[in-house]
């Protein structure tokens, strides 16, 4: 869908927002699909969201996508969140309509099952026991695609048991919370452990967990993608697990938004993955 006559817009709002690589993403899609417009980061302070937000159809944009710290908040604010945005309790992608409303959408369920079968083409979600450490954002939207893929038991370890145990009440489904001393033991017959936390991102240490008691048939799996291998991924591949690291995530989250917006959804190629690893 092309408009000679519109300049395409959409952006990003965060706080801080210019680490965000989703700019160089949907800036790349622009050129390559032929279409005329940008993407833009905003960097916008939480007092000014509403406003912000309220502003893109006077400005004439397609939408946005949100970062920290905007993405709760947003769901006070838009006139229409989808089920899947309720579920997760975060809004992580805009799309204005044509009578000017904003509807918040998530992509990161679909962008984290994207990422995993792109990866290992025959996963399956029932495969077997799932492994989750982390109770966050980030887990949030991996435990509703689990749970959406089928997943018939999994284990959720987080270091705030309360958390955890809040998080496996509201979502429902075959969701176990257990505490930080169990973590180990949780990966006992496991098809797959994820790790939904910040250990081992940069500036933080490594996931502390060892990986003696996980089958070596294990999908491992980190939501982090700076570095592209956290100690746990590299842990894992030495004693012969699969694995597959954030970056794809946040690759194919973008799709649909690309496609709520401008109408074409786009390809994750090995072009864009070096481009955008090339930045990270
Ligand atoms: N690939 C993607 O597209 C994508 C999307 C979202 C997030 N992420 C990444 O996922 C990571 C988590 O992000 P988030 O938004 O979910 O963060 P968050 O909401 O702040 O959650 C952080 C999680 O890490 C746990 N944690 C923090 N410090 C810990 C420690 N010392 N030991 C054990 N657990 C600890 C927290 O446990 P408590 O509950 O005990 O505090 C919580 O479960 C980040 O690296 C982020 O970049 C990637």
């Amino acid at each position: 869908m092309t408009h000679p006559d519109h300049f395409l817009l959409a952006g990003v709002m965060g706080d801080p927002v210019m680490h965000s690589r989703s700019p160089k993403l949907h800036n790349y899609w622009l050129g390559k699909y032929g279409l005329t417009g940008t993407y833009v980061p905003l960097a916008i302070k939480a007092e000014h969201l509403r406003a912000a937000l309220r502003a893109l159809p006077a400005l004439g944009f397609s939408g946005c996508n949100l970062t920290i710290p905007h993405k709760e908040a947003a769901l006070a604010i838009v006139d229409k969140v989808d089920p899947l945005a309720r579920r997760i309790g975060a809004v992580n992608c805009i799309v204005v309509a044509a009578d000017g409303s904003l509807a918040g959408q998530n992509h990161d369920a679909f962008g984290y099952i994207e990422s995993v079968r792109e990866a290992q083409p025959k996963w399956r979600a029932d495969a077997g026991p799932i492994a989750v450490i982390g109770a966050g954002g980030g887990a949030r939207a991996v435990l509703v695609s689990l749970i959406d893929q089928g997943a018939r038991e999994i284990r959720l370890v987080n270091r705030t048991l309360a958390r955890g145990k809040a998080l496996a009440g509201e979502l429902g489904g075959p969701i176990t919370a257990l505490g930080w001393g169990e973590r180990e033991a949780a990966l006992e017959g496991a098809a797959m452990l994820v790790n939904a936390t910040n250990q081992g991102m940069v500036g933080e240490p490594p996931l502390d967990l060892a990986l003696d008691a996980l089958p070596v048939s294990a999908l491992v799996s980190d939501i982090i993608y700076i570095p592209r291998e956290t100690a746990l991924l590299a842990a894992a591949r030495e004693r012969g697990n699969p694995t597959v690291n954030g970056l794809g995530m946040l690759l194919h989250q973008a799709r649909p938004a690309f496609h709520a917006w401008f109408g074409i959804m786009p390809e994750v190629t090995p072009q864009l993955r070096a481009m955008i690893e090339a930045t990270t």
